[in-house]
């Protein structure tokens, strides 16, 4: 392979989309999870909100993943391996909605955290590609936290 990264440089790149995919995963199970449990007075409005957030992020995991085999390396899709990588934590009791809104902005923040913190590696390989990616995944993650903010 001859893109003009190093093997080096597009494993640890692929490193780091990993934790993002499983994080990815994570966050839209929870918001699924949410979806499907909520109960208060805006329940249709929450309803519809997490809807909207959880099939954005299904079609961020296909683009997340198909980076990591364009640069070369496979991807390990399981359950155990997700969590062995995932920084964001399940949730198995039924929350309050406004305790599944907090849970919901943590996740988001934590994966905005872990994004910022791989497109500064992508910025010193020069990897153009995946910053372009990864500056999407920010806006669409910051642009979930204000919605879900202004919902509390
Ligand atoms: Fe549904």
């Amino acid at each position: 392979m001859n893109i003009g990264l190093t093997e080096k440089a597009r494993q640890q790149i692929s490193d780091g989309l990993l934790k993002l995919l499983a994080e990815t995963y994570a966050l839209y199970l929870k918001t699924q999870n949410f979806h499907w449990n909520v109960k208060c007075t805006e329940f249709f409005s929450l309803h519809l909100l997490f809807e909207k957030q959880y099939e954005e992020m299904s079609g961020a995991t296909d683009e997340i993943a198909e980076r990591v085999r364009a640069l070369g390396f496979f991807v390990d899709a399981s359950f155990s391996s997700f969590s062995e990588l995932c920084g964001i934590p399940e949730e198995k009791k039924v929350l309050t909605s406004k305790d599944m809104l907090k849970h919901l902005i943590d996740g988001h923040e934590t994966l905005i955290r872990d994004t910022r913190h791989l497109a500064s590696l992508c910025e010193k390989e020069k990897d153009h590609g995946t910053i372009d990616l990864l500056g999407r995944r920010l806006i669409a993650h910051e642009k979930f936290v204000w919605m879900l903010r202004e919902s509390l």
